[in-house]
C-alpha cells in the first residue's frame, strides 16, 4: 500500500497491496536516491532536503536550500522516549508536525532525508527511520539520500552556509500507526509469520548482548537480516538487485509481495532500514514495525538462542 509509484498512490484509498513491478522504477519512484540524482535535480523547486544532523553541523555547511530538523536521542522532532523507558519510539504527533511546520515542510514537496554517515551503518538507518516516519505522517513522496551529506561532500558537490528563509507551513496531522505492532502481536506471530531481526549477527546469535536488552539471542523464530548487510563497504545502500539478493537469501525467492513481514531490532533504529528497503525499494507492501523491539520484548518474554 505504501509503494511510492503512481499506481499505488491511486489505489491507496482502496487499501490494495500493489506488487512491485518486474522492471526497475526510475530513481524518482523508489525510496532511496543517489547524490548524483539529487545534484541533477537542483533546479526542481518541489524538492525539499531535510538535513537531520545537529544544528552546528548543519550551520557549518549543508546542501543548498536544505532545512535542518535534527535527530537527537532521547527526544527530538523524530523520536520520543517511553513509556516504560523505551528508546526511539515514534514521535508525538504534535511535536512532529510542530517541527515540520516550523521548518516550512508541506506535503506538496518531494522530501529527501539526508543524514551524515559518520559511523556507518547507523546514520543511514536513522535516515530510513525518519523517512518511514514521514511516510506514516502521510507524505506521499519521501526518499533517503544514499550516503547522505558525507557522500555528497566527498564527491566535491556544492555546500553552503546560507540558511533558506522559511515560512511556517502550518501543517498538522497524525501518524498512521496501522503498521506499528506491539509485543503481543509479535508473540502471536512466532512460527507463523516472517519475523526479521535487523541487529548484527553477533547480537542475533547471543554472543553479544546490548545494554538495552539484557537477554541474549533473538525473538523465537526470527530470521537474521542485519542492516549492515543492506550496505556496501563504503556504508551506502546497495543497489536494488543486490538488496533483492540479500533479502531473498534470508526469506527465500517465493515470498509474495503482500506477505506480512515483521521487522525489529534493538530499540527500533536499524529496523527502520529494513522496513524502508522492503517497503519502498523491493515493493513488499505488508511490512509491520515492532517499535518496542528487543528492549520491549525482554521485559516480558524470553529470547531464543
Ligand atoms: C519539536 O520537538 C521537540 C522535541 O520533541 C519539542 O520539544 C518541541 O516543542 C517541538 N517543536 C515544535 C515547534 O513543536
Ligand atoms: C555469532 O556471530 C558472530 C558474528 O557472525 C560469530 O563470529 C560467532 O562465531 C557466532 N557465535 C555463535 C555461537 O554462533
Amino acid at each position: 500500500m505504501r509503494l511510492q509509484n503512481p499506481l499505488s498512490l491511486l489505489l491507496a484509498s482502496a487499501n490494495l497491496c500493489v506488487a512491485a513491478p518486474t522492471f526497475y522504477w526510475p530513481p524518482w519512484m523508489t525510496g532511496i536516491v543517489s547524490t548524483s540524482w539529487l545534484a541533477q535535480h537542483s533546479w526542481d523547486p518541489f524538492i525539499l532536503v531535510i538535513d537531520t544532523r545537529p544544528a552546528a553541523e548543519y550551520a557549518a555547511g549543508h546542501i543548498p536550500k536544505a532545512v535542518n530538523i535534527p535527530w537527537a536521542v532521547p527526544l527530538s522532532a523524530w523520536i520520543s522516549y517511553g513509556p516504560d523507558d523505551l528508546l526511539l519510539q515514534l514521535p508525538q504527533d504534535d511535536y512532529l508536525f510542530g517541527n515540520l511546520s516550523a521548518a516550512g515542510v508541506s506535503k506538496l514537496r518531494r522530501i529527501i532525508i539526508s543524514s551524515s554517515k559518520a559511523t556507518p551503518p547507523y546514520p543511514q538507518a536513522e535516515a530510513a527511520r525518519i523517512a518511514m516516519t514521514m511516510q506514516l505522517a502521510g507524505f506521499p513522496l519521501v526518499h533517503v539520500l544514499n550516503g547522505g551529506i558525507t557522500k555528497w561532500q566527498a564527491e566535491g558537490r556544492v555546500v553552503t552556509t546560507v540558511v533558506p528563509s522559511i515560512t511556517p507551513s502550518g501543517i498538522t496531522g497524525s501518524l498512521d500507526r496501522s503498521d506499528i505492532v506491539d509485543r503481543e502481536y509479535v508473540k502471536a506471530a512466532i512460527n507463523n509469520k516472517i519475523i526479521l531481526d535487523a541487529r548484527d549477527p553477533s547480537v542475533y546469535n547471543g554472543s553479544v548482548v546490548e545494554q538495552w536488552a539484557s537477554k541474549p539471542g533473538h525473538i523465537p523464530s526470527a530470521k537474521s537480516l542485519p542492516t549492515a548487510s543492506l550496505l556496501d563497504l563504503q556504508g551506502n545502500y546497495k543497489d536494488k538487485a543486490a538488496l533483492a539478493d540479500v533479502v531473498e537469501s534470508v526469506i527465500g525467492t517465493d515470498v509474495d509481495k503482500d506477505t506480512e513481514i515483521i521487522v525489529y531490532c534493538g530499540v527500533g533504529g536499524y529496523a527502520g532500514a529494513v522496513y524502508w528497503v522492503l517497503n519502498t525499494v523491493l515493493g513488499f507492501c505488508n511490512v509491520k514495525f515492532y517499535d518496542g523491539s528487543s528492549q520491549d520484548w525482554v521485559k516480558v518474554y524470553d529470547m531464543e538462542l
